[in-house]
């Protein structure tokens, strides 16, 4: 990946920052995104650049008025002072937030967790398709929550229903220019969204139990199956949802 520029929303934790560090051990130029924790962030980027690699921090908030032309200005005030011009390869949209469940979901949480999780990556995309070179690359994280019913995380989950229609039907639209649009599904995965799951630890050992594989994910299993549609090898996927749940409730166990 050397000599192409990604940009990772939400790059700065969790598994955000696990695909922003593979991107960048993969030879990529990476911008690290991130709302409203500069810390993260800059650690993010100086843990890359002690690995030899490189990247930079760029913060936007998202879900507001003008997020995605706040995160477009900034990126490519820096991308010109780096590189000398603004263009992009990856973009991977991967910031995102919950709201709840049908009972305490209010009408505010509602229209916050599709402002974050499909508003902003859908102006995001519009605003980068002229600066986003031909054969490249689109990843939108999604959720195996799609396919199994949490309801604790049902608005969230129908956002994450959107994300998969978006990547099917922007990959049908954008094929024309060799641009690859795919998702990936992650299931539990500890990061600090779910940091409150994994600290007790029979919920720890139910997650493993549910999975095929009979372990916890680690983010960098989701950063290296972005790795994949991220680069030249995934040239002839595109429009699908890669489930990387670890086979999570594939059928009963044993059986
Ligand atoms: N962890 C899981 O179990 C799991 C399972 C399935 C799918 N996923 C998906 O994987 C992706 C990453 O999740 P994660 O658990 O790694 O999340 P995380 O640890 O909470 O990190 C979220 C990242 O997104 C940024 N972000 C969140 N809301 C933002 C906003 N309004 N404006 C700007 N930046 C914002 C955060 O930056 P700041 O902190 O600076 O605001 C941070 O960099 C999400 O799409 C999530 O839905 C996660």
């Amino acid at each position: 990946m050397t000599k192409k520029i990604a940009l990772v929303t939400g790059g700065s934790k969790g598994i955000g920052r696990a695909i922003a560090t593979r991107l960048a051990n993969d030879g990529a130029l990476v911008a690290v995104h991130y709302g409203s924790d500069e810390e993260a962030a800059k650690d993010t980027v100086a843990a890359i650049e002690a690995n030899g690699g490189q990247a930079f921090a760029v913060q936007a908030t998202l879900g507001v008025d003008g997020d995605a032309a706040t995160l477009v200005d900034r990126l490519s005030a820096e991308l010109r002072e780096r590189t000398g011009e603004v263009a992009l390869d990856i973009l991977v949209n991967n910031a995102a937030t919950g709201a709840g469940s049908i009972t305490t979901a209010t009408p505010e949480d509602f229209d916050r967790v599709f402002a974050v999780n499909v508003k902003a990556p859908f102006f995001l995309v519009q605003r980068l398709l002229p600066v986003l070179r031909d054969g490249g690359r689109i990843v939108n994280i999604s959720s195996g929550d799609t396919r199994i019913a949490l309801p604790f995380e049902l608005a969230y989950s129908m956002t994450k229903g959107a994300l998969d229609v978006f990547t099917r039907t922007l990959a049908q639209e954008l094929g024309q220019r060799g641009i690859t649009v795919n998702a990936v599904a992650p299931g539990p995965t500890p990061t600090e969204r779910t940091a409150h799951m994994f600290a007790d630890e029979r919920m720890r050992a139910g997650t493993a139990g549910a999975s095929a594989l009979r372990r916890v994910a680690d983010p960098a299993d989701i950063a290296d199956v972005v790795a994949f549609l991220a680069s030249a090898d995934s040239r002839w996927v595109t429009g699908q949802v890669v489930d990387a749940t670890g086979g999570t409730f594939l059928g009963p166990a044993g059986v």
